[in-house]
């Protein structure tokens, strides 16, 4: 049996088919290549040894999905697919509701079509949105405030209406906080088309010399140094997540929501602080305006996928720069290098 990961080429769903291949399971990707490369394939199987089935496929292409799920017998799902800018949802919202409520549709209509009923979904901690009070848990109400952060709730909410109507189906929604960091072996990494819009990607053009300076979106905010506050998570422990994850849909237990954080917020100098340190490189950086849309503070309790999951996140924020320079270093231009 085999476990089918969409979006399996791009930052999170290539690492954690690592730790999938590395676990001993089959893995078949299905992949646009709309935001990923195919020498993530070949990197992969540098890290494991081992290849993964690949299917060159949107998900919006019903025919092409089920034909995966014909060739290969798939027992769960990993569900990474979707689109994910904020900035981009907000000036084109109907490619973002089409992609990934239509997507995500398509995908579970396919899978009850062949009667695979365990699935863990991507979300993320945008769902919450400004909250009072942190750290966050996942009994909150979600107010997501952009069109991307409103896809993520809308498809937790139709895959609890989905349970609800079936409760053969077993759905862990995972909520990530702020994902960094790189394969320790240097050769997988995140690697943004364009330029960055997150912090550490930008740090590490800003090193390599891809990029003049950082601008810091505020000082004026409520937080010791002035800083937005952010709980950054290793992209391999985020991956020991999904593998913990899909232990958990596998035992059959119903649907629920994860926070995968740490639990522990920095700053935005703090990280720039632990990248200096870790690559020896000053980064030039100048203070500008809030960015739009920004809360203050965010991070996650931990506890619930602690307890429920057997999972906790144990990389710290020195080994999540070093490990994001060296995949930076070795790989200047990503995976086009
Ligand atoms: N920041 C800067 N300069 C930059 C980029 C970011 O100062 O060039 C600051 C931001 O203002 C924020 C912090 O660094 O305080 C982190 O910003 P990121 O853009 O790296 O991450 P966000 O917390 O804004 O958002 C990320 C993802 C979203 C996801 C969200 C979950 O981009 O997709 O985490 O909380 F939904």
């Amino acid at each position: 049996m085999a476990i089918l990961v969409t979006g399996g080429l791009g930052y999170i769903g290539s690492h954690t088919c690592v730790e999938l291949l590395e676990a001993g399971h089959e893995v078949v990707v299905i992949d646009s290549l709309v935001n990923s490369k195919r020498e993530v394939l070949n990197r992969i199987h540098a890290v494991t040894g081992k290849q993964v089935a690949f299917a060159f496929a949107d998900l919006l292409d019903r025919s092409a999905v089920t034909r995966v799920f014909q060739e290969h017998a798939i027992e769960g799902v990993l569900h990474f697919a979707g689109l994910k800018a904020v900035g981009e949802s907000v000036r084109e919202p109907l490619r973002y509701y089409h992609t990934n409520l239509t997507g995500t549709l398509t995908l579970c209509e396919v899978m009850q079509e062949f009667n695979v009923r365990r699935l863990v979904f991507s979300s993320s901690a945008t769902v919450y949105g400004a909250q009072e009070r942190v750290p966050l848990v996942e009994d909150l109400e979600k107010q997501p405030v952009n069109p991307y952060g409103r896809t993520k709730a809308m498809i937790e909410d139709i895959l609890a209406d989905l349970y609800r109507s079936d409760e053969r189906w077993n759905i862990a929604l995972l909520r990530y906080f702020n994902p960094v960091g790189a394969h320790k072996s240097g050769k997988m990494g995140e690697d943004p088309s364009g330029t960055p819009q997150n912090l550490m990607p930008y740090i590490t053009q800003v090193a390599i010399g891809k990029r003049k300076e950082l601008s810091v979106y505020g000082q004026d905010y409520p937080t010791q140094d002035g800083t937005g506050v952010r709980d950054y998570i290793h992209v391999m422990d985020l991956a020991a997540g999904h593998l913990q994850a899909l232990e958990w849909v596998l035992r059959g237990v119903g649907i629920d929501a994860f926070n995968l954080g740490t639990g522990v917020g920095y700053s935005v100098f703090d990280v720039i602080g632990a990248f200096e340190k870790a690559s020896g490189i000053k980064i030039p950086v100048r203070v500008t305006a809030r960015r739009a849309g920004d809360v203050a503070v965010s991070y996650a309790d931990p506890t619930k996928a602690e307890g429920v999951l057997n999972w906790r996140a144990t990389h710290g924020l020195d080994e999540m720069c070093e490990d994001a320079w060296r995949w930076q270093l070795h790989n200047p231009h990503g995976y086009d290098g």
